[in-house]
């Protein structure tokens, strides 16, 4: 080991056992010192005052403050301290951490080996010289098919050297393409760490479109069951025609056609096939009936935000089983009031979103996007929501929409339609404050009529 420099380490952990045992098994093989903190938010704030360590080793799940906060707190400071979690589960399938670089994980229980391995290959400077084969080449045509990426793409100056072009989170845009072919660029390369993520969006891209091409509308299967009554109900008191019924219809229609040939979804396509006045099936065709009625009044149906929004509505609840959906709204009354954690079916609905948005993403035939909106489906923009409070900033638009249309057929649902569709907006102000919230409740009930009393 060529360690030979002094180490700054800081070490959290809310056991003060392990990280006394952490700390000794740093000191005993590398030249270190070692700073100990009790919680994620304690580090935080020492972090506050000096953020400059030369590697941080946390445990992720702690009372006050996570590991995944510690982290965070890095990243906003631009900080890029190598970072090592410990955890007994596989990080990796953690959302928040799928894109974020510069991490690494330690199992626990963890032994000296593979903690004192993983810290030297954390510290390890990069090792140039093999350079080509660390990445692997992808043709300009492919990635400007893909348009969203999903791994950084980089491209080479010379034999030691690749320069990043774009980050992970980046489209790769037409006006690139032609700037690039100007250039002569007909090569780029993706690092070969993201080669996988690579080849799964680029197969969700490609499977998923060819998916949807290939159900044929005029021949859409009448095996599910689509409350229509429910629905015209529903789009007649919010002075919505036939036509946005008919498209949304139609959409869902294909998109549980595509459901329906997975075999490994069986049991919940059966959901759709039970004829229950309000249940699963009712609860996700009215939403995907509402975010299409609510595309259409701000003007942005185009079939793509369609697809997506429909899909969805599907899929944002599948983790919840019966029991857990039949009594979500109480679920959810706790979750509000910060208790998230004291029963088995509590923590599976604080953690429906997280689960259902990864079953999304696994699965090919499911649009791209479709995670990232099921993901933020209770969030609310005020930064009260789950699973991760965000701001509206950090909402997109189509996630946006799809927040205010599940809402709303909770609140049809809840008051049976006997509460007139309008004192929506009225009810709703406080749990939805931001403008942008505001303006997609104001488009949604833009067409109710006049004289509508319930
Ligand atoms: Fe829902
Ligand atoms: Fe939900």
């Amino acid at each position: 080991m060529n360690l030979v420099k002094h180490l700054r380490v800081l070490v959290v952990d809310d056991l003060e056992d392990i990280q006394e045992l952490l700390a000794f098994m740093l000191q005993s093989s590398f030249h270190a010192t070692i700073e100990t903190f009790s919680s994620g938010n304690q580090a935080i704030e020492r972090l506050k005052k000096e953020p400059s360590f030369d590697l941080i080793v946390s445990d992720y799940q702690m009372p006050d403050g996570s590991g995944l906060d510690v982290f965070k707190f890095l990243k906003s400071q631009q900080q890029n301290t190598p970072f090592l979690f410990l955890s007994g589960n596989d990080l990796k399938y953690e959302l928040e951490l799928q894109r974020a670089e510069g991490w690494k994980q330690i199992n626990k229980p963890f032994t000296e080996q593979a903690l004192l391995s993983a810290v030297s290959a954390a510290l390890a400077p990069e090792t140039p010289g093999e350079l080509s084969s660390k990445y692997v080449p992808v043709r300009l045509q492919l990635v400007e098919r893909m348009g969203k990426l999903n791994a950084p793409l980089f491209v080479k100056i010379n034999e030691q050297k690749m320069v990043q072009l774009t980050t992970d989170e980046s489209d790769f845009t037409p006006e690139m393409a032609q700037k690039y072919r100007d250039k002569k660029i007909e090569h780029f390369f993706v690092r070969e760490d993201h080669v996988e993520p690579f080849i799964h969006e680029f197969q969700k891209k490609v499977i998923s479109e060819d998916a949807w091409a290939s159900v044929d509308v005029n021949d859409l299967p009448e095996v599910f069951s689509m409350n229509v009554e429910l629905m015209r109900d529903i789009s007649e008191k919010l002075g919505w025609k036939d036509s946005a019924l008919k498209l949304a219809e139609q959409c869902l229609q294909r998109a549980l056609a595509i459901v329906a040939r997975q075999p490994s979804l069986d049991k919940f396509i059966q959901r759709f096939h039970k004829i229950e006045r309000l249940g699963y099936a009712d609860h996700c065709v009215l939403t995907a009936l509402t975010a299409a009625g609510i595309l259409k009044n701000l003007e942005l149906q185009d079939e793509d935000a369609l697809k997506k929004l429909t899909f969805a509505s599907i899929f944002h609840d599948a983790t919840l089983n019966d029991i857990q959906y039949e009594n979500k709204r109480k679920f959810l009354k706790n979750i509000t009031k910060g208790d998230v954690n004291s029963s088995k079916d509590l923590r599976d609905v604080h953690s429906h979103a997280i689960n259902s948005s990864e079953l999304c993403r696994q699965w090919v035939f499911c649009p791209i996007g479709v995670e990232g909106i099921i993901l933020d489906h209770h969030e609310n923009g005020a930064g009260t929501g789950f699973p991760n409070g965000k701001v509206a900033d950090q909402i997109s638009d189509l996630a946006k929409i799809f927040i205010v249309a599940e809402d709303f057929v909770e609140f049809f649902t809840e008051f049976n339609g006997k509460v007139p569709v309008k004192d929506y907006k009225r009810l709703r102000q406080d749990q939805f404050p931001h403008q942008s919230f505001q303006k997609i409740i104001y488009s949604l009930l833009k067409d109710v009529p006049e004289d509508q009393v319930a």
